[in-house]
């Protein structure tokens, strides 16, 4: 089995409800019958019934168990703009903005999530990631434990999209943050790596092991960049310290393991990292594009994390199994939650 097909395996034991805003997209109508045919989770596809049904027509894909959601006629548009005024009341927002917003497919969607109507939402195909990233921001917010939103992709290396292991046997990687904070500062990096240490074991159920990269290692170069994520690394530790972390590592320290041994012996990281940590957004977007289109591996995401409820971006370049794909990620964050909560509740 693949590891694409083990995560979808995993999202079809308890199927969550999904929305999909950009309905009438026709990759969008493509990943919803995929999802839905093989059966990881529920799917709502919100926009006009007659442009989605004459999509669904054109391409030869029947709609049957998908569901269809006009957000301009809805009956839920009165509750869901009470939703929002008043979270963002006191940033300003008045009676007739709101209303006007949940109209946007993107703000409905995000609004059904708040409401618990649905357990997740995947756009982003058809909308810029900072439309996506505010929707999720205004509607949904930060979760209890959580300090920031940032994102993650899960990186699939060539191998692991067959039943070969992967050669150097580290299997998916998680790379964050690639699509939200341009310039973290050490706080908050740290709490991006908390926060993707965590979605490791939720979504990969993998012990994660963190690094956090530079162009330095263990002191190889001094620059004020480098001394950043020293900060973030003393940041973390104290934060927690049953984190498996280390930093700071340049890329091949964090991945190689003789390269690990040499530059940074002893660390607990070196060579083994499944989880890197990149400075900044520019080395993160760079970063994971290189590995996506020069080594050929599968980015899924960026799956936004330290949101209350999950809620999930596209790259506007995605293609419908990309979407399907992403609905898969955000179905296990929806399962994982909700086995968080339960947990809580105890
Ligand atoms: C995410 C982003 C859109 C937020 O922009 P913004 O201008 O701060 O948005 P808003 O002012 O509408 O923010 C809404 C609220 O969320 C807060 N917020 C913004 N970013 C946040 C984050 N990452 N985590 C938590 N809260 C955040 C803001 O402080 C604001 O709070 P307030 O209403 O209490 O003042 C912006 O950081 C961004 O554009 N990031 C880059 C995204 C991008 O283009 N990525 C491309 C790569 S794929």
């Amino acid at each position: 089995m693949t590891l694409l097909e083990s995560l979808k395996l995993r999202a079809r034991i308890r199927p969550q409800r999904i929305v999909l805003p950009e309905g009438e997209d026709g990759r969008v109508i493509a990943a919803a019958v995929q999802v839905v045919r093989e059966g990881y989770a529920t799917v709502t596809l919100l926009g006009r019934q007659s442009v989605i049904r004459a999509g669904a027509a054109e391409a030869g894909l029947s709609l049957d168990g998908v569901t269809l959601l006009d957000p301009a006629v809805s009956p839920a548009l009165e509750n869901y703009a009470r939703i929002l005024l008043e979270g963002r009341r006191a940033s300003g927002l008045t009676s007739s903005e709101a209303h006007t917003l949940v109209r946007q497919p993107i703000y409905f969607a995000a609004l059904a999530v708040a409401a618990r109507d649905a357990d997740g939402t995947v756009g982003g195909a058809a909308s810029s990631s900072a439309d996506i990233l505010r929707a999720a921001l205004h509607c949904i917010g930060l979760a209890r434990d959580a300090k920031l939103v940032s994102s993650f992709f899960v990186m699939i290396p060539p191998s692991g999209l067959t039943e070969i292991p992967a050669p150097w046997g580290n299997g998916p990687l998680l790379f964050a943050d690639c699509a939200v904070l341009p310039e973290p500062t050490a706080e908050q990096l740290a709490e991006i790596a908390r926060a993707t240490a965590e979605s490791a074991r939720a979504i990969l159920e993998v012990e994660p092991r963190v690094a956090l990269l530079s162009f330095s290692t263990k002191g190889s170069a001094q620059h004020a960049r480098v001394s950043k994520v020293r900060e973030a690394l003393k940041i973390l530790r104290a934060r927690a310290p049953e984190l498996v972390v280390d930093g700071e590592l340049q890329a091949d320290a964090a991945l190689v393991p003789a390269v690990g041994t040499h530059k940074a012996p002893g660390s607990p990281v070196a060579g083994r990292a499944n989880v890197l940590i990149f400075p900044d957004l520019d080395s993160g977007n760079i970063g994971y594009k290189l590995v996506e289109r020069l080594a050929g591996a599968l980015a899924l995401g960026p799956i936004l994390q330290g949101l209350d409820r999950p809620a999930s971006d596209l790259s506007r370049g995605c293609s419908a199994e990309d979407i399907a794909n992403v609905v898969a990620i955000t179905a296990l964050q929806a399962q994982a939650l909700k086995e968080k909560n339960t947990a809580g509740v105890r």
